[in-house]
């Protein structure tokens, strides 16, 4: 991968935050930097006829917003793409896009599938296989992290907390990758949108068949589960299924992929890692910081709301987008941001989000990435890059997908 090119405060005029090129061949760092000094609310113009909208680039504003959700809400879309499309269609019924009370009941349901009893064996296998991959990678002696291990340990583990049969893994997993679009920047829009279909059709017969029998799996719940007194509708269940595998797939393969090339990047982390002088829980915060999967998420005004000290004022109905690359990288929260360090503590990223949508699957991602680092501390003498990496091309997911690594075993 060739580096990417350093923005400077002077490109913010002609910057277009929706263009996936911008992150992925751009280094927005000291971009970040000027809007958190000089305009933490910026007024992104509009593009291609899109509405224009809200930048906000500092950690206090951007957990601000994300906890009110009196004056700020998620159903007119939660990201870039749905909120400069007028809406997503999931609004009211997909907890990421459902404020209210009805917001909260569907936690309370979706929380009785990530209980740490449901978890319990779904975070046990994640070890074991993340070991068997590493171990396999070992054995080859080069293979490329992203697709050859973390490619298959947060889908697995969506599998296994959904109840996902073995035989249909595989398909699930082309169909995801296609559906969200991380199969390069030529990704077709009709396939994208086949593919979601492809699954929605898919959840929607494995939750018929879990309403007639249930077990405990994710699926089993949602066919269950009611709301104000009555059944989830079929349309409910299977978006909710869904955003169980857009929430937890991509970004937790981002990170654990990031993770290695952060490793690799900074041999003393490594060696911290390896003498077991690195805490794995706190080295964990430490990768989602640095790799900040979700590059944004974004909200709607409700009513008008003056911000900042330059008199400004978000108007009711204009779209505000939340940079938590640029938040987890401000210097008024952590100090020498520009520095990984697997023992930072305190470490208040908001790579999960924060207020009342924070992640649910928050612990699932941790375990993942935990589970990685303890096998490459236990099993891995040495890992070097072996060729040009490659990131994702989105305005949303950020990382490499493909990390081609020698690995040595002890
Ligand atoms: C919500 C990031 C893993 C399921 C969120 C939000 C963020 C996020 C930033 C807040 C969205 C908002 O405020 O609009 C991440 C990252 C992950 C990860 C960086 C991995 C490193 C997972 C996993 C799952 C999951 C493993 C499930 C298997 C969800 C769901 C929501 C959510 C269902 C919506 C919660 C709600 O609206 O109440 N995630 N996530 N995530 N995430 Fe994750």
């Amino acid at each position: 991968m060739p580096s990417r090119i350093m923005l400077n405060p002077g490109d913010i005029a002609t910057l277009d935050l929706t263009d996936p090129r911008t992150h992925a061949e751009y280094d927005l760092s000291e971009v970040w930097r000027h809007l958190r000094t000089t305009q933490p609310f910026h007024w992104h113009p509009s593009t291609g006829g899109a509405p224009g909208f809200w930048v906000v680039s500092r950690h206090a504003d951007v957990s601000e917003i994300y906890r009110d959700n009196k004056r700020f809400t998620s159903e007119k879309g939660n990201v870039l793409t749905t909120l400069l499309m007028g809406g997503d269609s999931a609004a009211g019924m997909m907890a990421a896009v459902t404020d209210g009370p009805r917001h909260s009941d569907l936690r309370k349901i979706l929380l009785k599938a990530f209980s740490p009893r449901a978890l319990e064996g779904v975070v046990d296998n994640i070890r074991q296989s993340t070991r068997a991959l590493v171990a396999e990678a070992i054995a080859r002696g080069e293979c490329d992290f992203a697709a050859d291990v973390a490619a298959d340990i947060p889908l697995t583990a969506i599998c296994d907390l959904m109840g996902v049969p073995e035989a249909d893994r595989a398909k699930v997993l082309e169909l995801t990758a296609t559906a969200l679009g991380n199969d390069g920047a030529a990704q077709s829009p009709a396939a994208a949108w086949q593919a979601r279909n492809d699954i929605l059709a898919y959840f929607g017969t494995l939750a018929a068949e879990r309403r007639a029998n249930p077990g405990d799996d994710a699926i089993s719940v949602l066919a269950t589960g009611t709301l104000e007194g009555k059944p989830l509708t079929m349309d409910e269940i299977v978006v909710n299924c869904y955003s169980l595998i857009i929430g937890g797939d991509e970004t937790s393969r981002m990170s654990m992929t990031g993770g290695v090339l952060a490793l690799i990047e900074h041999p003393d982390q490594w060696q911290a890692l390896k003498s077991g002088q690195a805490d794995i829980a706190t080295a964990v915060d430490e990768i989602l910081r640095w790799t900040t999967p979700a590059l944004h998420f974004g909200r709607t005004a409700l009513e008008d709301i003056p911000v900042g000290t330059q008199g400004q004022v978000i108007k009711a109905g204009d779209i505000v987008t939340l940079w938590n690359d640029s938040a987890n990288m401000d210097e008024d929260v952590f100090e020498a941001p520009e520095r990984f360090r697997l023992d930072r503590t305190p470490n208040k990223h908001l790579s999960f989000g924060y207020g009342s949508h924070f992640c649910l699957g928050a612990y699932l991602g941790r375990a993942e990435i935990a589970a990685m680092l303890s096998a490459l501390r236990d099993l891995v003498a040495s890992v070097e890059l072996r060729g040009d990496t490659r990131r994702n091309y989105s305005n949303l997911l950020s990382g490499v997908t493909s990390l081609p690594v020698t690995l040595r075993g002890e």
